[in-house]
């Protein structure tokens, strides 16, 4: 579902590499690709980290034009042979440590795939695309978050490309140090860069331990809902498949050296958001363990320096590249519910011994 259309009558094929394309929004984006852009040759990169998971991208492994490659983007060696025996022109970067609260925890991971991570992936396709002699149409991509501009009080204007970066947790740190290191590739080797800087997302495939799909699943196992704090932080969600059209419409037709942001238009309360979820679980599960699974809300321990509110101003990549999300979050919840309802198969292994020992700690 997208309201992206883009007319691209003399667009050749591309030869992509997607790091972490095991993960929540890269295998979102290699579907889409796979799908859009059959002669396309999509190689992901992802070293199947808790967050990884192969069985999402199984499917296409029948496609002939796609290549799953079990690596670390901190891997030098791994990546430039990857780029040169694949004749890459694209590199899109989703890799990364995403989760706010295992960044509290332990932010080692984060500094060295997000920071070192980044870092080894640029300086290897810099080589790649120099000793090509530079061409103009190669792109290195970097997926980044709207919470690099730190946190909106009630009445601020939402965040645009030029607020000024302000990160609060180790994962926004070490993400804003990922994107000045592309800013940088860009201004000093004039290599041809873009950066998105996007919202929450949500949808299928997402990871249990982040807000939408951990309350789906406790609603459906009969388990508490756990909400921060007084619940009044708010997120500006964005469907996944919107994003994977916004990446469509920057690969295609951004401007090198660019950013731009990606939101939903979507601002919710977290608390309103758990209510909204819980009805859905009412209408749409027929055998909810505690119904109505508002009974299940349990107000905890707030996240250390929780950010209160982001929202995201994405005029530039709507009045330049004509983007528009095509979802609300009424109609994202609905699909995103009806998804987890039908695929128990899924998410069930994913509540591994790791996922319970990580669980205990954040909630305990
Ligand atoms: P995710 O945690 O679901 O997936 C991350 C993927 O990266 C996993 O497949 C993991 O195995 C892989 N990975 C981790 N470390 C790696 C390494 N060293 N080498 C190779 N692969 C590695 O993340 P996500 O939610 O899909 O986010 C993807 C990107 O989008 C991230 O860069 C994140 O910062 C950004 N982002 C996410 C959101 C969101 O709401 N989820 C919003 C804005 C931006
Ligand atoms: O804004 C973009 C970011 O969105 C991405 O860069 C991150 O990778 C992604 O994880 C997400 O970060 P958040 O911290 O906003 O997402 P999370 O799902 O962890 O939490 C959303 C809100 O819900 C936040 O205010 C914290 C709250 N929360 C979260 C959990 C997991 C709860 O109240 N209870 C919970 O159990």
């Amino acid at each position: 579902m997208t309201s992206f259309e883009l007319n691209q009558p003399l667009r050749k094929p591309r030869r992509l590499i997607v790091t972490g394309g095991a993960g929540f929004i890269g295998a979102n984006v290699v579907h889409y690709w796979c799908q859009k852009y059959p002669g396309d040759r999509v190689v992901v990169l992802d070293a199947l980290t808790y967050a990884g998971n192969r069985q999402t991208l199984a499917v296409l492994d029948d496609h002939p034009n796609f290549r799953f490659v079990k690596g670390d983007i901190c891997d030098r060696p791994v990546i430039d042979a990857l780029l040169h025996e694949e004749a890459i022109d694209t590199l899109v970067h989703f890799a990364a440590e995403s989760h706010v609260d295992r960044s509290i925890l332990g932010p080692d991971a984060f500094v060295r795939t997000n920071v070192v991570g980044s870092f080894t992936l640029l300086e290897a396709f810099r080589q790649h695309w120099q000793s090509a002699d530079r061409p103009a149409d190669y792109r290195f991509h970097h997926v980044s978050t709207d919470e690099v501009y730190g946190s909106l009080s009630h009445d601020d204007p939402a965040f645009t490309e030029t607020t000024p970066y302000t990160p609060n947790s180790p994962y926004s740190a070490s993400k804003a140090g990922s994107d000045h290191l592309v800013r940088a590739y860009h201004h000093t080797y004039g290599m041809p860069t873009t950066i998105t800087n996007c919202s929450n997302n949500y949808g299928q495939y997402h990871f249990p331990e982040k807000l939408i799909p951990l309350m789906c699943i406790n609603i459906l196992m009969g388990k508490p809902l756990p909400v921060y704090g007084d619940g009044q932080n708010i997120r500006d969600w964005l469907y996944v498949g919107d994003h994977c059209s916004a990446i469509d419409a920057v690969l295609h037709s951004g401007t090198v050296g660019e950013t731009y942001n990606v939101g939903g238009n979507n601002e919710v309360k977290n608390i309103d958001l758990v209510h909204m979820l819980c009805d859905l679980m009412n209408e749409l599960a027929p055998d909810l363990p505690v119904r109505p699974a508002q009974e299940l809300i349990t107000y905890v321990k707030d996240r250390p320096g929780h950010d209160r509110r982001y929202a995201i101003n994405s005029t530039k990549l709507q009045t330049e590249l004509g983007w528009t999300p095509s979802v609300t979050v009424q109609q994202g919840l609905r699909l995103t519910v009806e998804w987890f309802l039908a695929n128990e198969d899924w998410w069930k292994p994913l509540l591994s011994e790791e996922y319970q020992a990580y669980y205990r700690k954040v909630y305990a």
